[in-house]
């Protein structure tokens, strides 16, 4: 397929299988790259990456409802399959699934994929059911396609790590592969929400950006108290009128829990509101590479 053209797409879990089985009765590996579609430069990342680990690269390409709650955007959820389709192309993926929600969901399900505590800690304490409804719909995602490897990006820190153990935990025989977040010139993580943002707050919402540089710079000047690198994010998330922060919190990179004292690798991680877009963001900061 060439770049501009737009990548085939199937609809059914059947369709899906019987590509993937004819590359890999070639001996050919499979790559995943899952998404709720509206495709930008981060997911393009993914892809590319998986194009270049594997012989087939699938998109998905699913909003699933599974993961809002009453309220979220699940309806507002920006869709766009033919650009998606072509932003495929463009990054070297070979096929997009793109299931109605009936071939997802043919009922509604009562066996969910609950990762206990990473749910409930940071995102997990604004969106109680979100990282059940995204654990569900990549277990069900990998049980259709089988992938050996799914990319995620870090940009969703949380989900990466929710993924991961729900892989360990069930033994499901698929690498999971966390890709760096990608960003505007201006800092702003790439994300499909940022198109809700209004003229006026697109510059605003550099705050979350600017919020983590003040924790890395916290970190960096030699605090190790949590509550201090915490309080340096808040203020700058604080400072700016036009966003309603939800946290910003400091946390062990591997285990998501909060230190007192900081040691090793940490993440960053902050949310906040702005208008109609609930955005998030985090970084690495490694203490004993500084
Ligand atoms: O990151 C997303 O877009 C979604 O949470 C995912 C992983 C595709 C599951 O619906």
């Amino acid at each position: 397929m060439s770049a501009g053209a737009a990548v085939a797409v199937v609809r059914r879990a059947a369709e899906l299988r019987a590509a993937a089985d004819a590359v890999r009765a070639q001996g050919g590996a499979v790559g995943l790259v899952p998404t709720m579609g509206y495709l930008h430069e981060g997911h393009q990342s993914l892809v590319a990456r998986s194009a270049a680990d594997n012989d087939l690269t699938v998109v998905s390409v699913f909003v699933n409802p599974l993961q809002f709650a009453e309220g979220e955007d699940y309806g507002a959820y920006p869709r766009d399959l033919d650009r998606d389709r072509r932003r495929c192309a463009e990054a070297g993926a070979g096929l997009v699934f793109a299931p109605p929600t009936e071939e997802m969901y043919p009922q509604a399900p009562v066996t969910t994929v609950a990762v206990q505590g990473l749910n409930a800690v940071l995102e997990g304490r604004f969106r109680p059911s979100h990282f059940d409804g995204v654990a569900t719909v990549v277990a069900k995602l990998f049980a259709m396609l089988g992938p050996g490897r799914a990319y995620f990006g870090e940009k969703d820190y949380q989900q990466l790590a929710v993924v991961r153990r729900m892989a360990a935990d069930l033994s499901l025989p698929v690498e999971v592969v966390g890709c760096p977040t990608r960003r505007e010139s201006d800092g702003l993580a790439m994300s499909s929400r940022n198109v809700y943002l209004t003229a006026d707050q697109r510059p605003a919402a550099t705050v979350l950006w600017r919020s983590l540089q003040a924790g890395r710079e916290a970190v960096e000047a030699g605090s190790r108290s949590a509550d201090e690198v915490e309080a340096a994010m808040a203020e700058v998330l604080a400072a700016e009128p036009a966003a309603s922060p939800d946290y910003a919190a400091v946390v062990d990179a591997a285990t998501l829990e909060r230190p007192d004292a900081l040691a090793g690798a940490l993440r960053l991680l902050v949310a906040a509101r702005l208008g109609r877009a609930r955005l998030i963001d985090n970084i690495g900061v490694d203490c004993d590479r500084l």
